[in-house]
């Protein structure tokens, strides 16, 4: 006798969707997809034990489930919160969700430097993104902004901490990615940073993929500093024999050189499969690698506006006035392309 699937029902915006108990708000929406995803800068959906630190991914629960439909006093986060059955929650459609999320990013830019002309993350920065959409055009801190001098942490990886915004991935995927873990969150409060034991190197064999969570600049792949604007560089999809990793990589290509490899990320900007240092650093040759062709970015962010085909994540109409000029310009730019 085949048991039967308990299955939760969801609104997210007015879209309803099926899940299993102990999903969270963010991959019902990420189910949902469109302009119901909330932005996302600590969670990552591979990594354990993620989320919780930036609140960018607030929302609304205007309806706590079925049996108890009273709404959720304040926003939560939905990255950390589990969904009820018949919950009904706001992301795009709540004006509160929106405030809240113009004011993370206020918070997130308090200390973050404005060096995207300089910054090898721009085009791909989700912080930039999140600017764009939330962001003021003028900070209203009159404090001085920390900042500390770039760093070499081990051979391959800078660490600009000026830029970090305390999200944790690196430390998240360091810790469950490599076997010995050399760095971590030090002190606290606005004293808190990311730092290297006694200047230890991060060498480990899969150290580079803390290059890839980086949802920021604040850590950037040291033999591709500086060489090129991601936008004036043609990414290819290709595939290696490696007996460390999977092999499927993307090149960034400036002509025939090689600027740079990385994993391959999806509209989340999450990467599918982490990859090793020697795929990353060690392969700047299309000798090493199989052509599959062009890669697509799917992502909505800067990299994509102008360049490539319409994204897969292009807004979605809402009957929300703010969602709606949101959908249009997007519109507007998709024909334009
Ligand atoms: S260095 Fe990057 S990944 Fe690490 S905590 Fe800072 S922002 Fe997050
Ligand atoms: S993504 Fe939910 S708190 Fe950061």
């Amino acid at each position: 006798m085949s048991e039967e699937v308990i299955k939760f029902k969801v609104t997210i915006d007015g879209h309803t969707t099926e899940v299993a108990p102990g999903t969270t708000i963010l991959e019902a929406a990420r189910q949902i997809g469109g302009g119901s995803v909330p932005p996302a800068m600590c969670f990552y959906s591979k990594l354990e034990k993620s989320g919780g630190r930036c609140r960018t991914c607030l929302v609304e629960v205007s309806k706590g489930s079925e049996k108890d439909p009273r709404p959720m006093p304040k926003l939560v986060a939905s990255c950390r919160t589990t969904v009820m059955d018949g919950m009904e929650v706001k992301n795009l459609t709540s004006e509160r969700t929106q405030e809240a999320r113009k004011a993370v990013t206020e918070f997130l830019l308090v200390n973050h430097p404005l060096d995207c002309p300089i910054c090898d993350q721009a085009g791909e920065c989700h912080l930039q993104d999140l600017g764009y959409m939330h962001g003021n055009e003028i900070t209203r801190t009159e404090f001085e902004r920390r900042t500390y001098e770039p760093e070499d942490i081990g051979p391959y990886i800078k660490l600009n901490m000026n830029r970090c915004i305390l999200c944790a991935r690196c430390v998240l995927a360091a810790n469950q990615l490599t076997e010995k873990r050399e760095h971590g969150i030090l002190f606290r409060g606005d004293h808190a940073e990311i730092s290297t034991y006694l200047n230890k190197a991060l060498d480990n064999d899969f150290i580079g993929n803390v290059i890839d969570v980086c949802p920021v600049g604040a850590l950037t792949d040291r033999t591709s500093r500086f060489a090129s604007r991601v936008w004036f560089t043609k990414p290819l999809d290709v595939t290696c024999k490696c007996d460390k990793c999977s092999g499927k990589a993307v090149l960034w290509m400036k002509g025939d050189e090689v600027i740079r490899v990385t994993a391959r990320k999806d509209k989340y900007g999450e990467v599918e499969e982490f990859i090793c240092n020697d795929c990353r650093f060690h392969k700047k040759d299309l000798k090493y690698w199989n052509i599959e062709g062009p890669r697509h970015i799917s992502r909505h962010s800067v990299i994509s506006a102008n360049h490539y085909e319409k994204t897969t994540d292009a807004y979605e109409k809402i009957e929300y006035e703010g969602a709606k000029e949101i959908s249009l310009k997007d519109e507007l730019n998709a024909e334009e392309q």
